[in-house]
């Protein structure tokens, strides 16, 4: 408490009545002085704060101890003190008698507030009677008032009054219905034919809001009447119908803010199958199932998802399935086309080859032709040169074809200076217009050869007398297609 409220409050707010029967014990605590040994289960922090050292020992602080009044008190013969918040009772009901043990618990059940808790030592706990006090936290072995006490119950005990034997088994048997009650995993609430709550187990208890002060009151007054679920409508259908009502996947956010889903069902209690007694309500948690069903139901939905995505992946590949096959189609008909289109250049390709195999032999016979005829041309061209008359050829329209040794050494000029240039224009020491008539004579097939004899000038300047003759040169055809003049200087 100290801890709690700190120690000004504490001693405005709190009193403590330490009560024994044994006045030794009682003189003992006024003391409060304590060995190491006996406050090692003391926190040293809490030892330092609230004990002061004497000596070897060590003694509770004085303005604390204040707040305890000591104060003899038989709890079977004396008259309880009563209007108490917490009452404290640790290994001394074990020294009486069952009569004398119930005796004493009724009188705990009235000291106590209606809000009262009572705290047992472990001793204790198997005498406890479940119906007189309501379990808050049996592991700490901490009782909350019981406001009501059922009359059935009441009863019950009476008619075990004074059977010890009888006195232990029953209030074994409660216990252990309350522990087995406790102990199962599904939410379970007992309301009476007058609507009060009997009953209320731990799950209940831990996940819904009720304390186990609930317990005695009202159905109406508590939260649990109207959420997670109206209550008050599947009572009245359970009753009705005698039969068990119900509804599924109630939502529930606990008091971690964690959302559960439970199934509700109302069961009738019926006495010997006919007058209802009251009411079982029980909160199954299936969130287990819920978190599954939605996992399975977003599975389902992946599926869906998958399967359709699949579905158009499979048109998209009939489409190009149809595409390609469109697009084989095409490649063969350009394949067939190509393959035409390869036999005729096949066919082509053989005829060039043919007609080169034809060019290639009349190549070879030009060829063949042009040998002859550059023998016979070096033939003629040595005979022209080796003549010791300067000769020139000139063709029909009188331009120099062939212009020998002699006649460069005549006039001056060389023969690649001449060929091709007319005769009559060129610029020599002969007076070559004076050859225009023999020429035109000669090209006009008016036989030949024409001599004459010409003054001129050699390459030297030296005057000389030339006798020219004109020649007409005749091809295959008889006709004159051009001419030959020999000039040869006179001595
Ligand atoms: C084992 S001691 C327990 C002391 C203390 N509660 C503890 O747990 O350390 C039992 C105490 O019960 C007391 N006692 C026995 N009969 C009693 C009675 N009828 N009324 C009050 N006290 C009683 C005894 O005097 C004794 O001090």
């Amino acid at each position: 408490f100290a801890e709690l409220l700190g120690t000004e409050a504490l001693c405005q707010r709190v009193k403590i009545f330490a009560t024994d029967v044994d006045e030794g014990a009682l003189s003992q605590a006024r003391q409060g002085s304590y060995s190491l040994e006996d406050l090692e289960p003391v926190p040293a922090d809490l030892r330092e704060k609230y004990f002061e050292r004497a000596a070897a020992r060590y003694v509770f602080r004085h303005e604390l101890r204040r707040a305890i009044i000591f104060g003899r008190l038989d709890l079977i013969a004396d008259a309880p003190i009563s209007r108490l918040d917490l009452l404290a009772c640790r290994n001394a009901l074990i020294y009486l008698n069952l009569e004398a043990q119930r005796q004493v618990l009724d009188r705990f059940h009235f000291a106590l507030n209606e809000t009262g808790f009572l705290f047992l030592g472990r001793a204790e706990m198997l005498l406890m009677h479940a119906n007189l006090f309501t379990p808050v936290n049996l592991k700490h072995r901490i009782f909350a008032k019981t406001p009501k006490v059922n009359l059935a119950d009441h009863l019950a005990l009476l008619a075990h009054g004074g059977e010890a034997d009888a006195e232990t088994k029953t209030s074994q048997g409660v216990w252990l219905r309350a522990l087995a009650i406790d102990a199962v995993s599904v939410g379970q609430v007992v309301v009476d034919a007058s609507d009060t709550i009997v009953l209320a187990n731990e799950l209940v208890r831990a996940r819904f809001g009720l304390s186990a002060r609930d317990v005695g009151r009202p159905l109406r007054d508590v939260e649990l009447c109207y959420r997670p679920v109206e209550l008050r409508p599947l009572i009245e259908r359970a009753l009705a119908e005698r039969r068990p009502a119900g509804v599924a996947n109630v939502e529930r956010s606990g008091p971690d803010g964690q959302i559960r889903y439970y199934d509700v069902l109302v069961t009738p209690l019926l006495e010997e199958g006919s007058r209802p007694l009251g009411v079982a309500i029980t909160f199954t948690d299936v969130t287990r199932y819920a978190q599954l069903r939605a996992e399975l139901e977003r599975s389902h939905s992946e599926l869906e998802t998958a399967y359709e995505e699949l579905q158009s992946a499979n048109e998209e590949l009939q489409t190009t399935n149809e595409e390609l096959q469109s697009t084989v189609e095409e490649l063969e008909t350009t394949n067939e086309e190509l393959q035409s289109s390869n036999e005729e250049m096949e066919t082509l390709n053989a005829e060039l080859q043919s007609t080169n195999e034809e060019m290639q032999t009349t190549n070879d016979q030009l060829r063949s032709r042009t040998d002859e005829l550059d023998r016979a041309n070096t033939f003629l061209e040595s005979i022209v040169a080796s003549m010791e008359a300067g000769v020139v050829v000139v063709d029909a329209n009188l331009a120099v074809e062939i212009w020998n040794r002699k006649a460069e050494d005549l006039w001056g000029l060389r023969a690649d200076e001449v060929r091709g240039k007319p005769f009559l224009n060129l610029d020599i020491g002969l007076p070559v217009e004076e050859l225009k008539a023999p020429l035109r004579e000669c090209l006009a097939g008016n036989g030949g050869p024409h001599r004459l004899v010409l003054d001129g000038r050699n390459r030297r300047g030296k005057a000389i007398r030339c006798a020219v003759m004109c020649i007409p040169l005749a091809g295959t055809d008889k006709r004159a297609q051009g001419a030959i003049l020999m000039m040869e200087p006179e001595d």
